[in-house]
């Protein structure tokens, strides 16, 4: 019988199989049962649009726990399992004083997806932590260790989401976080949202956490995937053609080009807060689309594109989804 598939987007989708791992081993076990038919391991769903049901098994790593693997008087090495739930981790780094997570508070999602996709925020990306992925390879079974460099780690992407994406399974991460807390806060309203508090890493935590309540909305009380699109990055000509006409447009500099927030030119095309059908975009960040209830990934789907041809036909600038659509 079809098993529907939990998805922060709350868009019905089942998949023929659904089968959960708590440990290397019984995955061992269910990959002869996968091959010849169509698989995808997925994490906690919050990256995902489904179009249609998915005709084959979805596999997902209830692996947990975390355990110190080295320590010396400046840095901590902890190995997590990949089931485990992202913000439930940077809780604990924040609590027991190992820093360097804090400015990924908040982010959904499990351990796993965040050296899939090399998760970031406010100035940190997951590539900054990463020591070692461990992976099961999901053709043969085999054991497959890759280190941080061997990753190709980029602004949300690596080997597994691209070169290699399906073959291999992340059971567990090994990060390694810092005994000194060096406060980042260079990105966007950050430090004026600190003005006046003592910057600590829980108040940097929560600091992190009302900004994002602020702007990203509850995937609770309105299904999204958060950031919907990624963030283009331009040639310098480009850039400046843009500045011309719009002096203050955001950007950061980058070492192949300039990035400009999506966010931004989807709210210059006029889309910020519009809906098509029972798709939206937000009202407070033109980067998230949003399910107003009942909608069908399809219709998401055509807002994308919608809104992919109008940024195209304005700016001439191609922006592409970071989600992963099914
Ligand atoms: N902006 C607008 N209009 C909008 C949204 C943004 O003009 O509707 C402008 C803002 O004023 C600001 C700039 O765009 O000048 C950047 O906005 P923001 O700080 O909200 O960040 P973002 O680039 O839109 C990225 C990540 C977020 C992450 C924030 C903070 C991507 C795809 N998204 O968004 O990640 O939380 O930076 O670091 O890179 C996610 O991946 O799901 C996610 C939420």
């Amino acid at each position: 019988m079809a098993t529907a598939i939990h998805n922060t987007f709350h868009i019905p989708a089942t998949a023929n199989r659904y089968v959960e791992y708590t440990s290397v081993e019984e995955l061992q076990d269910i990959i002869p049962t996968l091959q010849g038919r169509p698989f995808l391991h997925i994490g906690g769903g919050s990256n995902l649009l489904f179009t249609r049901n998915y005709e084959g098994t979805i596999i997902h790593s209830r692996i947990l726990g975390a355990e110190t693997v080295e320590e010396d008087a400046d840095t901590i090495q902890l190995r997590v399992g990949s089931g485990e739930v992202w913000d439930d981790f940077v809780a604990h780094c924040v609590s027991h004083g190992w820093y360097g997570a804090e400015n990924l508070s908040l982010i959904p999602g499990e351990v796993g997806a965040s050296a899939v996709q090399n998760i970031g925020a406010y100035g940190v990306e997951a590539k900054d932590l990463i020591d070692e992925v461990e992976c099961i390879d999901l053709v043969t079974g085999e054991w497959r260790v890759f280190n941080n460099s061997q990753c190709n780690y980029a602004y949300r992407s690596s080997i597994f989401k691209h070169e290699m994406k399906g073959r291999y399974a992340v059971v567990y991460v090994d990060y390694r976080l810092s005994k000194h807390f060096r406060p980042k806060l260079e990105y966007g309203n950050l430090s004026t949202y600190l003005e006046g508090k003592d910057v600590t890493p829980a108040t940097v935590r929560q600091a992190i956490i009302d900004i994002r309540r602020s702007k990203l909305p509850d995937p609770e009380v309105l299904g999204n995937a958060g950031s919907f699109f990624m963030n283009p990055v331009v040639s310098i000509e480009k850039y400046e053609e843009i500045r011309r006409e719009y002096p203050d447009v955001p950007h950061y500099d980058v070492p192949d080009g300039v990035k400009i927030p999506a966010g931004w030119l989807i709210e210059q095309c006029g889309w910020k807060g519009k809906a098509l059908g029972r798709a939206a975009v937000h009202d407070r960040q033109a980067l998230v689309l949003v399910n107003l209830g009942g909608a069908t990934g399809a219709e998401v789907l055509h807002l994308c594109h919608t809104i992919q041809s109008e940024v195209s036909r304005q700016f001439g600038i191609d922006i592409n989804p970071e989600v992963n659509v099914i």
